[in-house]
C-alpha cells in the first residue's frame, strides 16, 4: 500500500486529530474503553480527517476551527465499520481482530453506539450548525447503504442501478459530509461547500470501487482485513457484476450460491478476474476520479486543491 501523498505539516494536524479520537473513548466502561482503542489505535487511513482538514484549507485554514470536525468524521467511520463487521460477519479489521470477534456481538453494537455517540459530541463543537446537519444525514444515509440490497447481477442495468446507490450510501455520502464540513469550517461560500461535496462524493464512489476490486485482487496482510470477503458472503460488486455482463453468468451465479466452499470461492475470484471485472471497474473508479477533479477545477490556485488532487490519484491507484 502506497504511503498517502500529504506533507509532514498535514501529518502533524492529523497526530492532533487521532489524539483528540483516542482522548474521547476514555469511559467508565472498561471494554468499551479497551475495545474502542482497539479499532481507533489499529491504524486506517484517516482519509475523511485528511478530506476535512484539505477542503478547510481551500479556505481559511485553522486548525481549532476543523479539528472536531475532522475528529468527528473519522469517530463516524470508526462507529460504521465496528457495525459492519459486524454485518459482514469479517473476522479482522486494521490488521487486529475485528471488535465482534475479538470481544461479541453486543459489545461491537455498544461500540459502534459509543463511537456514534462521540461524534455526535464532537460535532457539538465544531463551529457551525450545518456540520450537524451534514454528519447526521451522512449517518442516516449509511444506516440506508448498509441494509440496501444489491439482488441481481443481470440485467447489468438494473445491477449497477443497485450497486451505484448502495455504494452512494454507504461510503460516497460520509466523504461529501467530510469535505462540506471541512469546507464550511474554512469560511467558503456555500456554493463552494457544496462544490467540494461533489467532489467527496464522487470520490468516494472511486474509492468504494477500488475497495470492492481489493477484496478480488488484495492479500489480507495488505488490505489488514481478510480478501475475497464479498464473495465469500454472497456480496454482489461491481467486478463480479461486470464479469457476469461478460459472460460468465452461470458460472459465478452457482460461485455466489456456494458460500462456504473455499475452493468454488477461489476459482470464482479468479474468473471474476479473468472476465475483465476487476479491470472493467478500475475503468469505472477512473471516470469517477475524473468527474471528482470536474468539482475542484474553481480551486485549481489553491496548494491545498493540489494535495486533494494527489489524494484522488492514490484513491485510484493505491494497491491495484
Ligand atoms: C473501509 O474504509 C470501508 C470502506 C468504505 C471501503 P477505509 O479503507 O478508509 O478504512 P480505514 O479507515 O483505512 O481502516
Ligand atoms: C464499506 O463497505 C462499509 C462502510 C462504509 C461502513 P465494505 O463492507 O466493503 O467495507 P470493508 O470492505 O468491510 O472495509
Ligand atoms: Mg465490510
Ligand atoms: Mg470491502
Amino acid at each position: 500500500m502506497p504511503d498517502l501523498p500529504i506533507d509532514s505539516a498535514l501529518i502533524s494536524d492529523l497526530e492532533q486529530v487521532d489524539r483528540i479520537v483516542l482522548e474521547r473513548v476514555r469511559t467508565r466502561s472498561v471494554v468499551i474503553g479497551v475495545a474502542g482503542r482497539h479499532v481507533l489505535a489499529a491504524g486506517g487511513k484517516r482519509i475523511r480527517a485528511i478530506l476535512a482538514l484539505l477542503s478547510a484549507q481551500i479556505g481559511q485554514y485553522d486548525l481549532d476551527r476543523v479539528i472536531h470536525a475532522a475528529a468527528a468524521v473519522e469517530l463516524i467511520h470508526a462507529a460504521s465499520l465496528v457495525h459492519d463487521d459486524l454485518i459482514d460477519e469479517a473476522e479482522r479489521r486494521r490488521g487486529v481482530p475485528a471488535v465482534h470477534r475479538r470481544w461479541d456481538g453486543d459489545v461491537a453494537l455498544m461500540v459502534g453506539d459509543y463511537l456514534f455517540a462521540l461524534a455526535a459530541a464532537e460535532m457539538a463543537l465544531a463551529p457551525d450548525p450545518r456540520i450537524i446537519g451534514y454528519f447526521s444525514q451522512g449517518v442516516m444515509t449509511i444506516c440506508e447503504g448498509e441494509l440496501a440490497p444489491v439482488t441481481v447481477v443481470t440485467p447489468l442495468e438494473d445491477a449497477l442501478d443497485q450497486y451505484f446507490y448502495k455504494i452512494g450510501c454507504k461510503t460516497a455520502a460520509l466523504f461529501e459530509a467530510a469535505c462540506k464540513a471541512g469546507a464550511v469550517c474554512g469560511g467558503l461560500a456555500q456554493a463552494a461547500v457544496d462544490a467540494l461535496g461533489r467532489f467527496g462524493y464522487d470520490l468516494g464512489i472511486a474509492f468504494q470501487i477500488i475497495d470492492d476490486v481489493l477484496d478480488y485482487t488484495g492479500l489480507p496482510e495488505q488490505l489488514g482485513k481478510p480478501a475475497a470477503n464479498d464473495l465469500r458472503a454472497g456480496t454482489i460488486t461491481l467486478p463480479l457484476i461486470y464479469a457476469v455482463d461478460a459472460g460468465g453468468g452461470s458460472d459465478l451465479a452457482a460461485a455466489i450460491d456456494a458460500a462456504g466452499d473455499e475452493t468454488r470461492i477461489t476459482a470464482a475470484v479468479a474468473e471474476v478476474v479473468a472476465r475483465g471485472g476487476t479491470a472493467r471497474a478500475i475503468a469505472t473508479a477512473y471516470e469517477y476520479h475524473d468527474r471528482a477533479l470536474e468539482h475542484l477545477a474553481p480551486f485549481a490556485a489553491q496548494p491545498a486543491a493540489r494535495t486533494l488532487v494527489g489524494l484522488a490519484q492514490f484513491v485510484v491507484t493505491r494497491g491495484v
